[in-house]
Protein backbone atom coordinates (compact mmCIF):
# COMPACT_ATOMS: atom_id res chain seq x y z
CA UNK A 1 0.00 0.00 0.00
CA UNK A 2 1.24 3.41 -0.78
CA UNK A 3 0.35 6.91 0.83
CA UNK A 4 -2.35 8.32 -1.00
CA UNK A 5 -1.34 11.28 -2.99
CA UNK A 6 -3.75 14.49 -2.14
CA UNK A 7 -7.16 13.87 -4.27
CA UNK A 8 -7.67 16.80 -6.21
CA UNK A 9 -10.62 15.52 -8.05
CA UNK A 10 -13.65 13.92 -6.40
CA UNK A 11 -13.54 15.55 -3.23
CA UNK A 12 -16.82 16.05 -2.74
CA UNK A 13 -17.69 17.38 0.48
CA UNK A 14 -13.95 17.29 1.81
CA UNK A 15 -12.33 20.72 1.78
CA UNK A 16 -9.47 21.29 0.07
CA UNK A 17 -6.45 21.48 1.56
CA UNK A 18 -3.45 23.02 0.08
CA UNK A 19 0.34 22.07 1.10
CA UNK A 20 2.13 23.95 4.07
CA UNK A 21 5.19 24.12 6.21
CA UNK A 22 4.06 22.92 10.02
CA UNK A 23 6.21 24.60 12.71
CA UNK A 24 5.50 22.96 16.41
CA UNK A 25 6.31 24.65 19.42
CA UNK A 26 6.98 22.55 22.12
CA UNK A 27 7.40 19.14 19.67
CA UNK A 28 9.60 17.13 22.53
CA UNK A 29 6.09 17.25 24.43
CA UNK A 30 3.49 14.45 25.02
CA UNK A 31 1.14 16.03 22.93
CA UNK A 32 3.31 16.10 19.38
CA UNK A 33 4.24 12.43 20.23
CA UNK A 34 0.46 11.14 21.27
CA UNK A 35 -2.23 13.49 19.39
CA UNK A 36 -0.62 16.09 16.70
CA UNK A 37 2.36 13.51 14.64
CA UNK A 38 -0.16 10.44 14.71
CA UNK A 39 -2.63 12.64 13.63
CA UNK A 40 -1.06 13.75 10.72
CA UNK A 41 0.22 10.50 10.15
CA UNK A 42 -3.55 8.90 9.99
CA UNK A 43 -4.47 12.20 7.68
CA UNK A 44 -1.92 10.82 4.88
CA UNK A 45 -2.80 7.26 5.63
CA UNK A 46 -6.67 8.38 4.61
CA UNK A 47 -5.18 10.77 1.59
CA UNK A 48 -6.61 14.12 3.44
CA UNK A 49 -3.09 15.11 3.46
CA UNK A 50 -1.70 17.67 0.77
CA UNK A 51 1.60 15.95 -0.73
CA UNK A 52 4.79 18.59 -0.05
CA UNK A 53 4.21 19.23 3.41
CA UNK A 54 7.16 19.59 5.89
CA UNK A 55 6.79 19.03 9.68
CA UNK A 56 9.35 21.07 11.83
CA UNK A 57 9.90 20.16 15.38
CA UNK A 58 10.99 23.19 17.50
CA UNK A 59 12.54 22.78 20.66
CA UNK A 60 14.94 23.15 23.45
CA UNK A 61 16.55 19.77 23.83
CA UNK A 62 19.28 18.77 21.53
CA UNK A 63 18.37 16.34 18.80
CA UNK A 64 19.48 14.89 15.23
CA UNK A 65 16.23 14.88 12.87
CA UNK A 66 16.68 10.46 13.45
CA UNK A 67 16.39 10.75 17.18
CA UNK A 68 13.30 13.04 17.05
CA UNK A 69 11.97 10.46 14.36
CA UNK A 70 12.21 7.29 15.83
CA UNK A 71 11.02 8.48 19.22
CA UNK A 72 7.69 10.00 16.85
CA UNK A 73 7.83 6.30 15.61
CA UNK A 74 7.83 5.07 19.20
CA UNK A 75 4.99 6.76 20.19
CA UNK A 76 2.66 6.81 16.96
CA UNK A 77 2.62 2.31 16.91
CA UNK A 78 1.57 2.58 20.25
CA UNK A 79 -1.56 5.39 19.35
CA UNK A 80 -1.83 5.18 15.86
CA UNK A 81 -5.98 5.21 15.05
CA UNK A 82 -5.36 3.27 12.09
CA UNK A 83 -2.39 0.86 13.39
CA UNK A 84 1.65 1.84 12.30
CA UNK A 85 2.60 0.17 8.77
CA UNK A 86 6.62 0.73 8.71
CA UNK A 87 6.73 1.08 4.89
CA UNK A 88 4.30 4.43 5.20
CA UNK A 89 5.97 5.46 8.59
CA UNK A 90 8.88 6.12 6.66
CA UNK A 91 7.38 7.36 3.33
CA UNK A 92 5.36 9.87 6.06
CA UNK A 93 8.52 10.80 8.68
CA UNK A 94 11.00 11.81 5.65
CA UNK A 95 9.32 15.03 5.82
CA UNK A 96 9.86 15.57 9.42
CA UNK A 97 12.32 17.82 11.02
CA UNK A 98 13.98 19.01 14.09
CA UNK A 99 14.92 22.44 15.41
CA UNK A 100 17.15 22.76 18.05
CA UNK A 101 16.35 26.53 20.17
CA UNK A 102 15.20 27.65 23.34
CA UNK A 103 12.17 29.93 22.83
CA UNK A 104 13.66 33.42 24.15
CA UNK A 105 16.59 32.88 21.27
CA UNK A 106 15.73 35.01 18.84
CA UNK A 107 18.92 33.40 16.86
CA UNK A 108 16.39 29.80 16.52
CA UNK A 109 13.69 32.04 15.29
CA UNK A 110 15.99 34.35 12.43
CA UNK A 111 17.57 29.78 11.62
CA UNK A 112 13.89 29.10 11.30
CA UNK A 113 13.19 31.52 8.82
CA UNK A 114 16.35 31.01 6.83
CA UNK A 115 14.88 27.28 6.48
CA UNK A 116 11.77 28.14 5.49
CA UNK A 117 12.92 30.30 2.59
CA UNK A 118 15.47 28.14 1.87
CA UNK A 119 12.52 25.23 1.29
CA UNK A 120 10.29 27.64 -0.51
CA UNK A 121 13.06 28.47 -2.63
CA UNK A 122 13.54 25.33 -3.46
CA UNK A 123 9.88 24.86 -4.87
CA UNK A 124 8.39 23.97 -1.78
CA UNK A 125 5.17 25.82 0.10
CA UNK A 126 5.41 28.77 1.09
CA UNK A 127 2.48 28.22 3.55
CA UNK A 128 3.62 28.67 7.58
CA UNK A 129 0.98 26.75 10.22
CA UNK A 130 2.82 27.54 13.46
CA UNK A 131 1.44 24.70 16.22
CA UNK A 132 2.09 26.41 20.01
CA UNK A 133 2.65 24.20 22.08
CA UNK A 134 4.72 24.76 24.22
CA UNK A 135 4.39 25.02 28.16
CA UNK A 136 2.26 28.22 28.47
CA UNK A 137 4.36 30.62 29.74
CA UNK A 138 6.42 30.38 27.29
CA UNK A 139 3.71 31.72 24.57
CA UNK A 140 4.09 35.01 24.95
CA UNK A 141 7.71 34.50 23.45
CA UNK A 142 7.39 32.52 20.94
CA UNK A 143 4.54 35.07 19.39
CA UNK A 144 6.26 38.07 20.16
CA UNK A 145 10.08 36.38 18.69
CA UNK A 146 7.34 34.78 15.56
CA UNK A 147 6.91 38.69 14.33
CA UNK A 148 10.06 40.38 15.74
CA UNK A 149 11.62 38.07 12.85
CA UNK A 150 8.88 38.55 10.37
CA UNK A 151 7.86 34.86 10.42
CA UNK A 152 4.65 36.47 10.91
CA UNK A 153 4.52 37.38 7.27
CA UNK A 154 5.14 34.98 4.02
CA UNK A 155 5.56 36.91 0.56
CA UNK A 156 3.80 34.34 -1.22
CA UNK A 157 1.97 32.24 1.04
CA UNK A 158 -0.58 32.34 4.61
CA UNK A 159 0.80 32.20 7.90
CA UNK A 160 -1.51 31.00 10.65
CA UNK A 161 -1.25 30.15 14.04
CA UNK A 162 -2.75 27.40 16.11
CA UNK A 163 -2.74 27.89 20.09
CA UNK A 164 -2.91 25.67 22.60
CA UNK A 165 -4.68 25.32 25.92
CA UNK A 166 -5.30 26.73 28.15
CA UNK A 167 -5.80 30.18 26.81
CA UNK A 168 -5.27 31.95 29.91
CA UNK A 169 -5.58 31.72 33.85
CA UNK A 170 -8.41 33.82 33.73
CA UNK A 171 -9.84 37.01 32.29
CA UNK A 172 -7.01 39.27 32.66
CA UNK A 173 -4.56 36.99 31.38
CA UNK A 174 -6.48 35.24 28.35
CA UNK A 175 -7.11 38.75 27.35
CA UNK A 176 -3.52 39.50 27.42
CA UNK A 177 -2.88 36.58 25.60
CA UNK A 178 -5.65 37.38 23.12
CA UNK A 179 -3.48 40.62 22.54
CA UNK A 180 -0.52 39.06 21.74
CA UNK A 181 -1.65 36.62 19.14
CA UNK A 182 -3.50 39.25 17.33
CA UNK A 183 -0.47 41.69 17.37
CA UNK A 184 1.49 38.72 15.69
CA UNK A 185 -1.68 37.60 13.27
CA UNK A 186 -4.95 38.50 12.31
CA UNK A 187 -8.11 36.94 14.15
CA UNK A 188 -8.94 34.96 11.03
CA UNK A 189 -5.38 33.05 11.08
CA UNK A 190 -5.90 32.37 14.51
CA UNK A 191 -7.41 28.77 15.59
CA UNK A 192 -7.65 28.49 19.36
CA UNK A 193 -7.71 24.98 20.15
CA UNK A 194 -10.20 23.00 21.79
CA UNK A 195 -10.23 19.27 20.85
CA UNK A 196 -13.78 18.67 22.28
CA UNK A 197 -15.46 20.91 19.24
CA UNK A 198 -13.27 18.08 16.93
CA UNK A 199 -14.91 15.19 18.23
CA UNK A 200 -17.19 13.94 16.02
CA UNK A 201 -20.00 13.36 18.40
CA UNK A 202 -19.76 17.13 19.59
CA UNK A 203 -19.57 17.93 15.57
CA UNK A 204 -23.17 16.05 14.86
CA UNK A 205 -24.68 18.04 17.86
CA UNK A 206 -25.83 21.04 15.18
CA UNK A 207 -26.55 18.58 12.81
CA UNK A 208 -28.84 16.40 14.91
CA UNK A 209 -30.67 19.99 15.57
CA UNK A 210 -30.48 21.84 12.70
CA UNK A 211 -30.92 19.22 10.04
CA UNK A 212 -33.78 16.85 11.72
CA UNK A 213 -36.95 19.16 11.87
CA UNK A 214 -38.36 16.53 14.87
CA UNK A 215 -35.56 17.74 17.95
CA UNK A 216 -36.03 21.66 16.94
CA UNK A 217 -39.34 21.87 17.88
CA UNK A 218 -38.73 20.24 21.51
CA UNK A 219 -35.25 22.23 22.23
CA UNK A 220 -37.01 25.03 24.14
CA UNK A 221 -38.49 25.47 27.93
CA UNK A 222 -41.80 24.36 27.15
CA UNK A 223 -40.80 21.25 26.38
CA UNK A 224 -36.98 20.28 28.28
CA UNK A 225 -37.11 20.00 31.68
CA UNK A 226 -33.21 20.13 32.29
CA UNK A 227 -29.98 19.28 30.70
CA UNK A 228 -27.01 17.02 32.12
CA UNK A 229 -23.66 17.52 30.38
CA UNK A 230 -21.11 14.71 32.50
CA UNK A 231 -17.48 14.61 32.31
CA UNK A 232 -16.22 11.35 34.14
CA UNK A 233 -12.14 10.02 34.35
CA UNK A 234 -10.86 7.37 36.08
CA UNK A 235 -7.59 8.97 35.64
CA UNK A 236 -5.85 11.06 38.48
CA UNK A 237 -2.70 13.09 38.04
CA UNK A 238 -0.34 10.35 36.51
CA UNK A 239 2.77 11.76 34.55
CA UNK A 240 3.77 14.57 36.60
CA UNK A 241 0.46 16.53 35.78
CA UNK A 242 -0.51 17.08 39.44
CA UNK A 243 2.08 20.59 39.03
CA UNK A 244 -0.19 21.83 36.50
CA UNK A 245 -3.15 20.55 37.39
CA UNK A 246 -2.78 21.94 41.00
CA UNK A 247 -2.86 25.29 39.70
CA UNK A 248 -5.76 24.75 37.16
CA UNK A 249 -8.56 22.63 38.86
CA UNK A 250 -11.25 21.03 37.02
CA UNK A 251 -13.28 24.61 36.58
CA UNK A 252 -10.09 25.85 34.85
CA UNK A 253 -9.25 23.01 33.14
CA UNK A 254 -12.19 21.19 31.72
CA UNK A 255 -15.30 23.23 32.37
CA UNK A 256 -14.22 27.22 31.33
CA UNK A 257 -13.26 25.43 27.67
CA UNK A 258 -14.84 22.14 26.55
CA UNK A 259 -18.06 21.49 28.76
CA UNK A 260 -18.70 25.10 28.11
CA UNK A 261 -18.27 24.60 24.65
CA UNK A 262 -20.55 21.77 25.00
CA UNK A 263 -23.20 23.75 26.54
CA UNK A 264 -23.43 26.04 23.65
CA UNK A 265 -24.04 23.82 21.31
CA UNK A 266 -26.38 22.53 22.88
CA UNK A 267 -27.98 25.82 23.69
CA UNK A 268 -27.42 28.15 20.51
CA UNK A 269 -29.90 29.67 17.99
CA UNK A 270 -29.44 28.40 14.65
CA UNK A 271 -26.63 30.48 12.85
CA UNK A 272 -27.57 32.24 9.51
CA UNK A 273 -25.13 30.03 7.82
CA UNK A 274 -22.22 27.39 8.40
CA UNK A 275 -19.77 30.14 8.15
CA UNK A 276 -17.11 29.92 11.06
CA UNK A 277 -18.16 33.29 12.18
CA UNK A 278 -21.96 32.44 11.64
CA UNK A 279 -22.03 29.40 14.02
CA UNK A 280 -19.49 31.19 16.59
CA UNK A 281 -21.54 34.00 16.52
CA UNK A 282 -24.53 32.15 18.01
CA UNK A 283 -22.60 30.66 20.70
CA UNK A 284 -21.19 33.69 22.24
CA UNK A 285 -24.71 34.89 22.28
CA UNK A 286 -24.81 31.77 24.96
CA UNK A 287 -22.06 32.30 27.07
CA UNK A 288 -22.94 36.11 27.09
CA UNK A 289 -26.32 34.88 28.99
CA UNK A 290 -24.91 32.32 31.52
CA UNK A 291 -26.02 33.75 35.02
CA UNK A 292 -23.20 35.13 36.62
CA UNK A 293 -22.63 34.52 40.26
CA UNK A 294 -21.93 37.53 41.73
CA UNK A 295 -21.87 36.60 45.80
CA UNK A 296 -20.25 34.01 47.61
CA UNK A 297 -23.67 32.79 48.77
CA UNK A 298 -24.54 32.56 44.51
CA UNK A 299 -21.36 30.50 44.07
CA UNK A 300 -21.92 28.33 47.10
CA UNK A 301 -25.71 27.00 46.42
CA UNK A 302 -24.86 26.85 42.69
CA UNK A 303 -21.27 25.26 42.48
CA UNK A 304 -19.69 22.26 44.29
CA UNK A 305 -16.70 21.67 44.33
CA UNK A 306 -14.49 18.77 45.89
CA UNK A 307 -11.16 16.55 46.06
CA UNK A 308 -11.10 12.83 46.12
CA UNK A 309 -10.11 10.99 48.83
CA UNK A 310 -8.17 7.67 49.13
CA UNK A 311 -10.09 4.88 47.07
CA UNK A 312 -10.35 2.20 44.63
CA UNK A 313 -10.32 2.89 40.93
CA UNK A 314 -10.28 0.31 38.20
CA UNK A 315 -9.57 -2.54 40.99
CA UNK A 316 -6.34 -0.14 42.10
CA UNK A 317 -5.69 1.39 45.73
CA UNK A 318 -4.98 4.70 44.90
CA UNK A 319 -4.34 7.93 47.02
CA UNK A 320 -6.14 10.68 47.54
CA UNK A 321 -5.40 14.15 45.53
CA UNK A 322 -3.46 16.23 48.40
CA UNK A 323 -1.31 12.82 48.57
CA UNK A 324 -0.59 13.09 44.49
CA UNK A 325 2.95 13.58 43.39
CA UNK A 326 3.66 17.23 42.98
CA UNK A 327 0.22 18.38 44.54
CA UNK A 328 0.21 20.43 47.43
CA UNK A 329 -0.82 18.78 50.67
CA UNK A 330 -2.83 21.40 51.67
CA UNK A 331 -4.19 21.89 48.24
CA UNK A 332 -7.54 23.78 47.97
CA UNK A 333 -7.94 22.68 44.62
CA UNK A 334 -11.10 21.04 43.05
CA UNK A 335 -10.66 17.28 41.35
CA UNK A 336 -14.45 17.59 40.92
CA UNK A 337 -16.97 20.47 40.20
CA UNK A 338 -20.83 20.44 39.56
CA UNK A 339 -22.67 23.67 38.78
CA UNK A 340 -26.21 24.54 37.77
CA UNK A 341 -25.83 26.67 34.74
CA UNK A 342 -28.36 28.81 34.01
CA UNK A 343 -29.00 30.77 30.54
CA UNK A 344 -31.10 33.63 30.51
CA UNK A 345 -32.50 34.45 27.00
CA UNK A 346 -36.08 33.29 25.56
CA UNK A 347 -35.51 29.70 24.55
CA UNK A 348 -33.93 28.53 27.79
CA UNK A 349 -35.24 30.45 31.08
CA UNK A 350 -35.92 28.07 33.53
CA UNK A 351 -34.20 25.44 32.50
CA UNK A 352 -31.17 24.39 34.41
CA UNK A 353 -27.99 23.38 32.81
CA UNK A 354 -26.14 20.91 35.12
CA UNK A 355 -22.93 19.94 34.40
CA UNK A 356 -19.94 18.20 36.27
CA UNK A 357 -16.75 17.03 35.96
CA UNK A 358 -14.47 14.88 38.17
CA UNK A 359 -10.87 13.16 38.08
CA UNK A 360 -10.81 9.11 39.63
CA UNK A 361 -14.70 8.76 38.83
CA UNK A 362 -15.61 4.81 38.02
CA UNK A 363 -15.27 4.91 34.46
CA UNK A 364 -14.14 7.53 31.53
CA UNK A 365 -17.40 8.55 29.77
CA UNK A 366 -19.09 11.77 28.53
CA UNK A 367 -22.16 12.23 27.48
CA UNK A 368 -24.67 15.01 27.57
CA UNK A 369 -28.54 14.32 28.50
CA UNK A 370 -31.98 16.41 27.00
CA UNK A 371 -34.11 15.21 29.69
CA UNK A 372 -37.89 16.18 28.46
CA UNK A 373 -40.97 17.13 30.56
CA UNK A 374 -43.17 14.32 31.59
CA UNK A 375 -46.51 14.03 29.73
CA UNK A 376 -49.53 14.75 31.48
CA UNK A 377 -50.38 12.71 34.61
CA UNK A 378 -53.52 11.05 33.03
CA UNK A 379 -53.63 7.56 31.10
CA UNK A 380 -50.92 5.71 31.09
CA UNK A 381 -48.59 7.93 33.19
CA UNK A 382 -51.88 8.28 35.68
CA UNK A 383 -50.52 4.56 36.91
CA UNK A 384 -48.89 4.27 40.36
CA UNK A 385 -45.66 1.60 38.91
CA UNK A 386 -42.70 3.62 38.93
CA UNK A 387 -41.89 4.08 34.83
CA UNK A 388 -38.68 6.07 35.14
CA UNK A 389 -36.49 7.44 33.56
CA UNK A 390 -39.08 9.37 30.68
CA UNK A 391 -38.13 10.77 27.57
CA UNK A 392 -34.19 11.44 27.67
CA UNK A 393 -32.26 11.80 25.10
CA UNK A 394 -28.87 10.70 25.36
CA UNK A 395 -25.61 12.40 23.40
CA UNK A 396 -22.90 10.19 24.05
CA UNK A 397 -19.49 12.04 23.12
CA UNK A 398 -17.37 8.99 23.97
CA UNK A 399 -16.85 5.96 24.35
CA UNK A 400 -19.40 3.74 22.42
CA UNK A 401 -20.29 7.74 20.40
CA UNK A 402 -23.96 7.43 19.52
CA UNK A 403 -27.38 9.23 20.50
CA UNK A 404 -30.11 7.28 22.35
CA UNK A 405 -33.94 8.07 23.30
CA UNK A 406 -35.36 6.79 26.04
CA UNK A 407 -39.38 6.32 25.71
CA UNK A 408 -41.94 4.74 27.49
CA UNK A 409 -43.53 1.43 25.91
CA UNK A 410 -46.14 -1.34 26.54
CA UNK A 411 -44.51 -4.14 28.25
CA UNK A 412 -46.15 -7.84 26.13
CA UNK A 413 -49.07 -8.98 27.63
CA UNK A 414 -52.76 -8.44 28.96
CA UNK A 415 -51.63 -5.74 31.58
CA UNK A 416 -51.03 -1.85 30.83
CA UNK A 417 -47.58 -2.47 32.15
CA UNK A 418 -45.18 0.33 31.00
CA UNK A 419 -41.46 0.01 30.35
CA UNK A 420 -38.39 2.58 29.61
CA UNK A 421 -36.69 0.96 26.34
CA UNK A 422 -34.34 3.00 23.87
CA UNK A 423 -33.88 3.98 20.44
CA UNK A 424 -30.36 3.88 20.14
CA UNK A 425 -27.90 4.76 17.29
CA UNK A 426 -24.33 3.65 17.68
CA UNK A 427 -21.51 5.31 15.19
CA UNK A 428 -19.70 2.13 15.45
CA UNK A 429 -22.51 -0.09 13.93
CA UNK A 430 -24.30 2.62 11.84
CA UNK A 431 -20.94 3.57 9.77
CA UNK A 432 -19.07 0.60 10.48
CA UNK A 433 -15.53 2.32 11.52
CA UNK A 434 -14.23 4.06 14.18
CA UNK A 435 -14.35 7.65 13.82
CA UNK A 436 -10.93 9.78 12.84
CA UNK A 437 -9.60 11.75 16.20
CA UNK A 438 -10.47 15.08 17.13
CA UNK A 439 -6.23 16.48 16.51
CA UNK A 440 -7.45 15.12 12.70
CA UNK A 441 -9.79 16.69 12.13
CA UNK A 442 -8.73 20.07 13.73
CA UNK A 443 -5.09 19.83 11.95
CA UNK A 444 -6.92 19.22 8.91
CA UNK A 445 -8.86 22.15 9.58
CA UNK A 446 -6.43 24.62 10.48
CA UNK A 447 -4.53 23.47 7.10
CA UNK A 448 -7.22 24.09 5.06
CA UNK A 449 -8.51 27.07 6.74
CA UNK A 450 -11.78 26.49 8.58
CA UNK A 451 -11.65 28.07 11.85
CA UNK A 452 -15.30 26.91 12.53
CA UNK A 453 -14.25 24.09 15.01
CA UNK A 454 -12.02 26.30 17.08
CA UNK A 455 -13.00 28.85 19.74
CA UNK A 456 -12.74 32.58 18.72
CA UNK A 457 -11.27 35.34 21.15
CA UNK A 458 -14.46 36.86 22.37
CA UNK A 459 -16.04 33.20 23.20
CA UNK A 460 -12.96 32.28 25.53
CA UNK A 461 -12.52 35.88 27.53
CA UNK A 462 -17.03 35.32 27.98
CA UNK A 463 -16.07 32.03 29.52
CA UNK A 464 -14.27 33.02 31.80
CA UNK A 465 -16.01 35.80 32.81
CA UNK A 466 -18.40 33.08 33.94
CA UNK A 467 -15.68 30.87 35.32
CA UNK A 468 -13.31 34.45 37.37
CA UNK A 469 -16.39 34.98 39.56
CA UNK A 470 -16.74 31.60 41.06
CA UNK A 471 -13.29 31.07 41.21
CA UNK A 472 -12.85 34.40 43.00
CA UNK A 473 -15.58 33.04 45.31
CA UNK A 474 -13.33 30.67 45.92
CA UNK A 475 -10.20 32.12 46.51
CA UNK A 476 -10.53 35.37 47.55
CA UNK A 477 -13.00 35.48 49.90
CA UNK A 478 -13.01 34.95 53.79
CA UNK A 479 -15.63 32.66 53.69
CA UNK A 480 -15.07 30.58 51.03
CA UNK A 481 -17.87 27.91 50.21
CA UNK A 482 -16.59 24.84 51.24
CA UNK A 483 -14.84 22.29 50.05
CA UNK A 484 -16.18 18.68 49.56
CA UNK A 485 -14.66 15.37 48.93
CA UNK A 486 -15.24 12.24 47.63
CA UNK A 487 -13.88 8.87 48.14
CA UNK A 488 -11.37 7.67 44.46
CA UNK A 489 -13.52 5.00 42.40
CA UNK A 490 -17.11 6.86 43.51
CA UNK A 491 -19.40 8.58 41.81
CA UNK A 492 -18.51 11.96 43.36
CA UNK A 493 -19.73 13.59 46.83
CA UNK A 494 -22.89 13.80 48.30
CA UNK A 495 -23.23 17.67 48.18
CA UNK A 496 -23.62 17.21 44.32
CA UNK A 497 -26.65 15.03 44.91
CA UNK A 498 -27.89 17.41 46.85
CA UNK A 499 -27.29 20.29 44.22
CA UNK A 500 -29.84 18.23 42.11
CA UNK A 501 -32.33 17.10 44.68
CA UNK A 502 -32.98 20.56 46.26
CA UNK A 503 -34.35 20.66 42.66
CA UNK A 504 -35.94 17.78 42.39
CA UNK A 505 -33.89 15.83 40.31
CA UNK A 506 -30.88 13.52 40.45
CA UNK A 507 -28.07 12.67 37.89
CA UNK A 508 -28.12 9.88 34.94
CA UNK A 509 -26.68 6.93 36.11
CA UNK A 510 -24.18 6.30 34.04
C1 LIG B 1 -7.73 18.07 28.59
C2 LIG B 1 -7.60 18.25 30.07
O1 LIG B 1 -7.98 19.29 27.94
O2 LIG B 1 -8.80 17.18 28.31
C3 LIG B 1 -7.40 16.91 30.77
O3 LIG B 1 -6.50 19.10 30.34
C4 LIG B 1 -8.49 15.96 30.38
O4 LIG B 1 -7.38 17.07 32.18
C5 LIG B 1 -8.61 15.89 28.86
O5 LIG B 1 -8.16 14.68 30.91
C6 LIG B 1 -9.81 15.05 28.47
O6 LIG B 1 -9.81 14.86 27.09
P1 LIG B 1 -10.49 13.58 26.48
O7 LIG B 1 -10.43 13.80 25.01
O8 LIG B 1 -9.68 12.40 26.94
O9 LIG B 1 -11.87 13.53 27.03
Amino acid sequence: MELNPFREEGLGERRVAEPCNIVIFGATGDLTHRKLIPALYNLAVDGDLPTGMNTIGFARREKTDEVFRNGLEESNRKVSRQGHDDALWDQFSQNIHYHQSNFTDLEGYASLKKRLDEIEAAGGSPNRLYYVASAPEFFDDILLHLKSSGLNESKTGWCRAVVEKPFGTDLATATHLNQVVNDTFEEADTYRIDHYLGKETAQNIMVLRFANAIFELLWNNRFIDHVQVTCSEPLGMEGGRGGYYDKAGALRDMVQNHLLQLVSLIAMEPPADLSADGIRDEKVKVLKTLRKYNTVDEVAENVVRAQYTEGTVGGEDVVGYRREDRVDPGSMTESYVALRVLIDNWRWAGVPFYVRMGKRLPKKATEISIHFKEAPKVLFNSLDSDISPGNVLVIRIQPNEGISLGIRSKQPGPAAQLQPVKMDFQYQTAFGKNSPEAYERLLLDAIAGDATLFARKDEVEEAWKFVDLIEDAWHKSNHPPKMAEYQAGSWGPVESDDLLRRDGRTWRRM
